[in-house]
């Protein structure tokens, strides 16, 4: 018996995939007797022309059968003599390319489902490359709807040669083609007596068959952490799923991404101790020394993993907003998540061609190839070595949705020459010759609110009060180091990370650092703390509304920006989010310039 085979159904809406699966699961006696008496019960409702209607056996959700389109993936289990399967159904429609990916991930086999009246369509490209991407190597194509094409073999034939232009791109390690007839149950499980041309198997009969295992010769050893257990001061437990290979008690393994080596000392599988564990195993081990260990690390023994922050990666884009370079995501890796940025787009897969188009923006559905940093180093790998550490997912941290998942080509050598040197001459002894402690005094607001000129009479106090200082004002720094950079989210993006840096290596210099930038989104805030160090950056919102601001008019901006001469004008046509937990906020509405500065003075921590 063939091992379990777990495989996804893609299709367009109508080409028929649940009434397929259905039409298998009846044939094969796989579903309960009173399933099938409701199923014929129900089609009498909604039939086809009073015969079953099999796609409401797969269709488990209510709201699939209101709206005749299947909206989630459902995972379906039967067994056949032959072998046991677990089968991920997944929408056909267009919006619903998250949930297919989501089913793709999980599968070693695809069934895509090809309309025989019409051939191959820009979705069977569409579905072959995500499957691809998502690193299925055997796909069947079941070409469907034979009877309403008279079950001809000229047209099976012409549909079959679109297939084999379209897989050639790709190194699938098995393909094959059936036509059937998902309605009439041609070659589902039974041989078609409709068409005596096609000598090969049936769908069923193919599935239970095929060998879809990978026979790359494993080696070494690899355990994800998930879980640290500390049940009592004695014990520390290091729990996960392991990965590859197998681990006895005494063997040595190293840790990443610290590098640090260890003996096994115990191994429990579930609760009960053994001496050996292997693949597929979830355990609890325990090392002969106190090694740093959190969720995210790895235990490995004789493998090459890579360990660092900057990688390539192809990313299948699946949010409604499009994805803009140097943006700040929750990425999740094997059992880390950390923030990264989508450092560079480098450019966009053509659906249809397979060929790489130069962008920087990427919309919804489409797939982009990308380099992506981490804000830490982490362990990864490249997908085709390893699925687990070479997959990931890109959360949004504002609105906790998916927005894309992408697989590791490979990591980027450029961090791996460059070296961080330690100086003699640290922060800790230039601020001690300063007689100060740096800080950076992050002032945001809205063009207009008053920063430049509450940074420039903070500066005045600091300095009257003998601090050694520097102001970045976003205006003047827009003159000369960021003259390349304009409003659009990206560019403010860049601005907002340049300016971090700066103030960052100015901290490194002993200066406290007065920061009057508009910066309006809280992302790149966000970032721009954990760049410069949570316990010395201040952020100081300058919260003057925006109709104070309008009024004040200082440059005349609002009034051109109000007639339309000045795009992406933050307030106006471009967003501002006020920050959620500024260390001081303060309205200069009606205040002196002293009673501001006197307020921040008074409110900065020590
Ligand atoms: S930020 O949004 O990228 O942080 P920054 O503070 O550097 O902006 O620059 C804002 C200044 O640029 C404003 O004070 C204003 O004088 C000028 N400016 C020109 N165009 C715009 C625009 N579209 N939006 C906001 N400010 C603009």
């Amino acid at each position: 018996m063939q091992g379990l085979l777990k495989f996804i159904t893609c299709g367009s809406v109508d080409d028929g995939k649940s009434t397929l699966i259905g039409h298998m699961l009846y044939d094969a006696k796989l579903i309960f007797t009173d399933q099938k008496k409701t199923l014929e019960m129900d089609s009498k409702v909604k039939s086809t022309e009073g015969g079953i209607d099999y796609s409401l056996l797969l269709d488990g959700l209510m709201a699939e059968r209101e709206q005749g389109i299947t909206i989630d993936v459902a995972y379906r289990y039967f067994t056949t003599e032959r072998r046991a399967f677990i089968v991920a159904d997944t929408p056909g429609h267009e919006e619903y390319t998250r949930n297919m990916a989501v089913g793709a991930s999980f599968a070693d086999l695809a069934v895509i489902l090809i309309d025989a009246t019409k051939g191959v369509l820009v979705q069977t490209k569409r579905h072959t490359r995500i499957c691809a991407l998502m690193g299925i190597k055997s796909v069947v194509y079941a070409v469907n709807k034979m009877d309403l094409a008279d079950y001809d073999e000229g047209v099976f034939e012409k549909v079959k040669r679109e297939i084999k232009k379209l897989t050639s791109e790709y190194d699938f390690t098995s393909e094959y083609v059936i036509p059937v007839s998902a309605t009439a149950g041609d070659n589902v499980t039974v041989k078609s007596v409709n068409m005596p041309w096609y000598q090969g198997d049936t769908l069923l009969s193919y599935l239970e068959q095929v060998d879809v295992a990978d026979h790359k010769d494993e080696t070494g050893f690899v355990l994800p952490i998930q879980r640290v257990s500390r049940p009592n001061h004695e014990f520390r437990g290091f729990q996960g799923q392991i990965e590859v290979g197998s681990i006895s008690v005494g063997d040595e393994i190293g840790v990443l991404p610290s590098g640090e080596k260890a003996k096994i000392q115990s191994i429990y599988n579930t609760d009960k101790q053994v001496e050996t564990a292997y693949k597929g195993q979830a355990v609890t081990v325990s090392l002969d020394r106190e090694v740093d260990i959190s969720r995210g690390c790895i235990l490995v023994r004789d493998v090459e993993l890579t360990v660092g922050k900057l990688f390539t990666c192809k990313l299948l884009w699946m949010d409604d907003k499009p994805l803009i370079q140097g943006k700040n995501y929750l990425l999740k890796l094997g059992t880390k998540a950390i923030p990264a940025v989508v450092m560079k787009v480098r450019a966009k897969i053509d659906v249809n061609e397979g060929s790489r188009i130069a962008t920087d923006k990427i919309y919804k559905n489409e797939i982009a190839i990308c380099e992506l940093e981490c804000q830490e180093q982490i362990v990864f790998d490249k997908f085709e070595n390893h699925k687990e550490l070479g997959s990931f997912i890109l959360i949004d941290r504002i609105s906790h949705m998916t927005s894309a998942c992408g697989v590791v080509e490979y990591g980027l050598r450029r961090e791996q020459n460059i070296r961080w040197h330690e100086m003699d001459i640290t922060r800790a002894l230039r601020s001690e010759q300063m007689n100060q402690t740096p800080k950076t005094i992050w002032l945001t607001g809205l063009s207009g609110a008053g920063k430049s000129t509450i940074a420039n009479a903070l500066e005045k106090k600091f300095f009257e009060d003998g601090k050694h200082t520097m102001l970045l004002d976003g205006d003047n720094v827009r003159h000369g180091l960021n003259k390349d950079l304009g409003f659009k989210e990206k560019d403010r993006i860049e601005n907002i990370r340049r300016i971090a840096e700066v103030a960052k290596l100015m901290n490194d210099a002993g200066l406290i650092v007065l920061v009057s930038f508009i910066s309006p989104l809280q992302a790149d805030r966000r970032k721009a703390r954990e760049i410069i160090g949570d316990d010395i950056f201040e952020e100081v919102y300058i919260s003057t509304p925006i109709e104070e601001c309008e009024r004040r008019d200082v440059k005349g901006l609002y009034k051109k920006a109000r007639a339309g001469k000045i795009p992406n004008f933050s307030g106006i046509s471009s967003p501002y989010e006020p920050p959620e937990a500024a260390e001081i906020t303060i309205d200069t509405t009606g205040k002196s310039i002293e009673d501001v500065v006197e307020y921040i003075l008074s409110n900065l921590r020590k």
